[in-house]
């Protein structure tokens, strides 16, 4: 199941790279309504200055970039940006968002990806919820080997809140794993999508030699940052 899972949620990816941003801006069937947007921008601006305030940095390194919401602010906190992603249509749109001569990209699936070089910030926005909990410890030792001694980690993601998602999802089991995602031509995948706690995260992150914080916002979101210890 998890391998099908793993492949699906890459061919829905794939799939959805032209609709992905209404997600994130809150459109069509992820409008929610004034109050609920206007909570998640908020939030969303909450987040973006936490990132903002550990700038500026050198070279970043951001994994599962998709189409460039979180590669724009990063331009504005790092010298240089290298942005992976498993979906060359994901690839295209952010080459297309973020024209920044500062940005290089490759496509990469990450569960397979070893880093070959190390940056000054690790940075990933909304996939760790995509990698299983029995993957996750795995897949953050791989991640924390691209940060430099003295670098640091920024990870950001979702917490379960039902009007996160879009209106014609059905509602999560937060303890689960697989769901079942939409486009807004009805065909229907099978992702992975776990609900990390931040103070989890935190903690996995202490293990791997880093100074730790993990937050959350009121409803939707968490970020998790920490520096690297130097030797
Ligand atoms: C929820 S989106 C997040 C995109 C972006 N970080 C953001 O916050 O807007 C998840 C991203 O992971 C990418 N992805 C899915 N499976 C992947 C894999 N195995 N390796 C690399 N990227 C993958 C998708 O193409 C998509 O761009």
């Amino acid at each position: 199941m998890t391998a099908d899972a793993l492949h699906s949620q890459i061919a829905y990816y794939r799939a959805r790279a032209g609709e992905y941003d209404e997600w994130f801006y809150r459109r069509g069937r992820y409008d929610r309504g004034p109050d609920d947007n206007a909570a998640w921008f908020a939030e969303a601006a909450e987040v973006m200055q936490a990132l903002h305030n550990i700038g500026p940095v050198g070279s970043a390194l951001e994994l599962a970039c998709g189409t460039g919401i979180w590669t724009r602010e990063l331009v504005q906190i790092a010298t240089s940006v290298t942005a992976l992603d498993a979906a060359p249509e994901m690839l295209a749109l952010n080459a297309q968002n973020v024209p920044d001569p500062r940005v290089t990209r490759a496509q990469a699936d990450l569960f397979t990806w070893e880093p070959d070089a190390q940056f000054d910030l690790v940075f990933f926005s909304f996939w760790l919820s995509h990698v299983p909990r029995e993957r996750c410890g795995e897949f953050l030792s791989r991640a924390v080997r691209a940060a430099r001694p003295g670098g640091r980690i920024f990870i950001v993601d979702s917490l379960a809140d039902a009007a996160s998602s879009a209106a014609n999802h059905a509602t999560h089991d937060p303890a689960g794993t697989f769901h079942e995602r939409k486009l807004n031509d009805g065909r229907a995948f099978t992702i992975v999508k776990v609900f990390y706690d931040p103070a989890e995260i935190a903690s996995s992150l202490a293990a791997l030699g880093f100074a730790a914080e993990g937050h959350r916002t009121a409803r939707f979101f968490w970020w998790a940052t920490g520096i690297k210890a130097v030797a």
